[in-house]
């Protein structure tokens, strides 16, 4: 799939006034700072559709994107970063997990985990809870200019090994990483084979 236009349609804290949901739609989640929003930039070619920052907490809404205007792409809040004072924490996940539930026309949710780091609780059992609820997701594992080939493999590793103890086959996966494109073509065409079915 080519993205020839990315529009910002609206961002919301009530999920109830997100745009009709009339059309397929995929969703980026995962921690703070996890790299969602430049993904998100990265895919659209776009430098400055998603509102990026080094410091976790930066998306703080639901933010939906028009693409080809044929489908919506969600940019949503991280969860769980400790930085993040308690309660905001708890304001970004209701407003996750409300979205999640009042969307029939999500696709796919990305679930986003750093690929640096041992598989973190917090997102592991986000992901049975998306598998109790019937939620399809796929996951991709970002950053991955930040380690060695080697290390990278390694850490993929260890972590199908955690997902096997409750899955019993890992979910769709892909790597990425939003300074050289890693991973792009690779994503679009997961987007563009699952929008048909
Ligand atoms: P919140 O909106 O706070 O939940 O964060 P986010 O998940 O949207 O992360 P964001 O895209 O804002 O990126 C966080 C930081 O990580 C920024 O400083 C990015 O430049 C950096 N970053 C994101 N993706 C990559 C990547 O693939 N490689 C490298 N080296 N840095 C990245
Ligand atoms: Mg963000």
């Amino acid at each position: 799939m080519n993205i020839t236009a990315a529009e910002f349609v609206m961002s919301n804290s009530d999920v109830k006034k997100c745009p009709k949901p009339d059309k397929p739609e995929y969703a980026f989640i995962g921690r703070s700072n996890v790299g969602k929003s430049s993904l998100i930039n990265m895919i659209t070619n776009n430098k400055n559709l998603a509102k990026t920052s080094s410091k976790p907490g930066k998306t703080q809404l639901v933010n939906h994107f028009l693409i080809n205007k044929e489908w919506y792409l969600v940019d949503l809040p991280g969860y769980g970063f400790a930085k993040v004072a308690k309660n905001t924490k708890q304001r970004f996940s209701r407003l996750i997990f409300k979205y999640i539930e009042s969307r029939p026309n999500l696709v796919n949710l990305f679930v986003l985990v750093d690929s640096r780091h041992e598989p973190q609780s917090k997102d592991t059992e986000f992901m049975e809870w998306l598998g109790i609820n019937g939620i399809p997701f796929s996951i991709i594992f970002t950053k991955a200019d930040k380690l060695t080939k080697r290390k990278l493999a390694e850490n993929l590793e260890a972590y199908k090994k955690v997902m096997l103890e409750s899955w019993e086959e890992m979910p769709p996966y892909f790597i990425s990483s939003s300074s050289n494109g890693l991973g792009k073509d690779e994503i679009l065409n997961y987007i563009e084979e699952t929008i048909k079915t």
